[in-house]
């Protein structure tokens, strides 16, 4: 299975810092964001992986490469258990790179993913979204779709008074957690206007008839191509799948998501 990362938004509710500074390498503790979200990617069996990038994102390409000056210096001073570490990353999958030109929306980002992907389903996981969980949320949707042939997106419910902060899905009558089948997608809604109260968080698995939808949508909230504008056309005409995720999802995109990221995970390493 390939993985696409995209990773070239802007990140603009992080400035000042995202000016020079990719949000995907924000640290969470010492390893940078997209640090786990490739380590899972890994873990769920995808060991081709492409990182969509963009203008002020040179970080992440140097993070994955290999880095002979460092490793010599580490060489000298016996630091061996760093070298190793440092090692370990620039080896840790195959991974590709793709510029964005312009962050046009999270759908043109993914389109750019089209040549990549030839003609297999492929999973979406986003830079800025850690999922800790002990199954891998990318590998318990890979398990889904081989099982049910659908693409699907993962979700997890949300109070009703944070609807109006995410994608929320319409699950048809029929279904019943953990996996639903999705007859709509509403981009924020107000909670009296929601559908639900599953919010759809940064992972898909989904097959190649994705990019049609993409060539097909305009312009949608914010001025961006919204990949959920192709899904919701998707989820009219194809079985669309979706299914809560398990474990703590911790979004890296605003300064207190951030900071209450960094608390959970050094409490759970015992840091704090
Ligand atoms: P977000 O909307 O969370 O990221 O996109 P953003 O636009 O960088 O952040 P704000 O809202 O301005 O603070 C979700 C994911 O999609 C990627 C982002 O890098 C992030 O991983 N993305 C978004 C792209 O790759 N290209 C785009 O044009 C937009």
């Amino acid at each position: 299975m390939k993985a696409v990362i995209p990773a070239a938004g802007l990140g603009t509710r992080m400035l000042p810092v995202t000016k020079t500074q990719p949000k995907e390498m924000l640290p969470i503790l010492n390893k940078p964001a997209i640090h786990y979200v490739v380590e899972e990617a890994i873990n769920s069996g995808c060991d081709d992986i492409l990182i969509i990038t963009g203008r002020t994102k040179r970080a992440i390409e140097d993070y994955f490469d290999r880095s002979p000056e460092l490793e010599e210096f580490l060489k000298k001073k016996g630091k061996e258990k760093e070298l190793e570490e440092i090692r370990r990353i620039s080896e840790m999958a195959n991974i590709m790179y793709v510029r964005q030109k312009e962050p046009l929306g999270l759908g043109h980002a993914v389109l750019l993913a089209e040549k990549f992907v030839g003609d297999e389903p492929f999973a979406v996981l986003l830079g800025d979204d850690i999922i800790v969980s002990e199954e891998p949320t990318t590998r318990r949707m890979i398990d889904l779709y081989n099982r049910e042939g659908a693409p699907v997106i993962a979700v997890m419910p949300v109070e009703r008074d944070d609807t109006k902060r995410y994608g929320i899905i319409k699950p048809s009558n029929l279904s019943r957690p953990p996996v639903y089948t999705v007859d709509d997608l509403v981009e924020k809604p107000a909670p009296e206007e929601a559908p639900s109260n599953l919010a759809i968080v940064g992972r898909y698995l989904l097959t190649p008839e994705i990019f049609t939808y993409l060539k097909n949508i305009s312009r949608g909230k914010g001025n961006e191509y919204q990949l959920t504008d192709a899904l919701k056309l998707f989820a009219f005409s194809r079985k669309l799948l979706a299914m809560e995720i398990k474990g703590v999802r911790l979004d890296i995109g605003s300064p207190e998501s951030w900071l209450k990221a960094n608390i959970y995970m050094g409490k759970r390493s015992g840091i704090i």
